[in-house]
């Protein structure tokens, strides 16, 4: 098992609707360390630089980029066993309509680009967002005391 970091994004309507707090709560109680963490309002040139890659030219695209930069943002860098895997999980699907309830989306979403969350989807999109969201000083090495007990032997 790989122990990874991944970058989460608590979204505009996350920060507007006052559940930064609960939804951090959520990783650190799975176990997740949180070694990065930001409020910023994206510039357009960082929500590109972010999106553009893979969403560029979908029907979504540009609706999101207006929104992603519309407001501050909470930017997460989070590190654990099998992180990018299991941040989406707690994130839930995309679609409010298939989020589990239980799930961040599955609790707190009713619209698809309003989803309060994003998270990165493989190792080399995790390397990339962290890059953007965080200088490498900026992500910080250190013990939680309860790491025998999450990760025994
Ligand atoms: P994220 O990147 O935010 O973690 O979400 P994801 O992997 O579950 O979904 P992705 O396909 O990467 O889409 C990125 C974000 O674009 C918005 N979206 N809108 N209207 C639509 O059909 C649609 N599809 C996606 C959502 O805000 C989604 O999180
Ligand atoms: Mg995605």
């Amino acid at each position: 098992m790989e122990t990874e970091q991944t970058l989460i994004l608590i979204k505009p309507d996350g920060v507007q609707r006052g559940l930064v707090g609960e939804i951090v709560a959520r990783y650190e109680r799975k176990g997740l360390k949180l070694v990065g963490m930001k409020l910023v309002q994206l510039p357009l040139t960082t929500a590109e630089a972010l999106y553009a890659v893979h969403h560029r030219g979908k029907p979504f695209y540009e609706t999101l980029i207006r929104f992603i930069t519309a407001a501050p943002i909470v930017a997460l860098a989070v590190e654990g066993r099998n992180a990018i895997e299991l941040v989406r999980t707690l994130n839930g699907a995309t679609n409010p309509l298939a989020a589990q309830p239980g799930s961040i989306r599955g609790d707190f979403s009713l619209n698809v680009t309003h989803n309060v969350v994003h998270a990165s989807d493989s190792p080399e999109n995790a390397q990339r967002e962290l890059g953007i969201l965080f200088a490498p000083q900026e992500l910080y090495a250190y013990q939680r005391i309860d790491e025998a007990v999450l990760y025994p032997q």
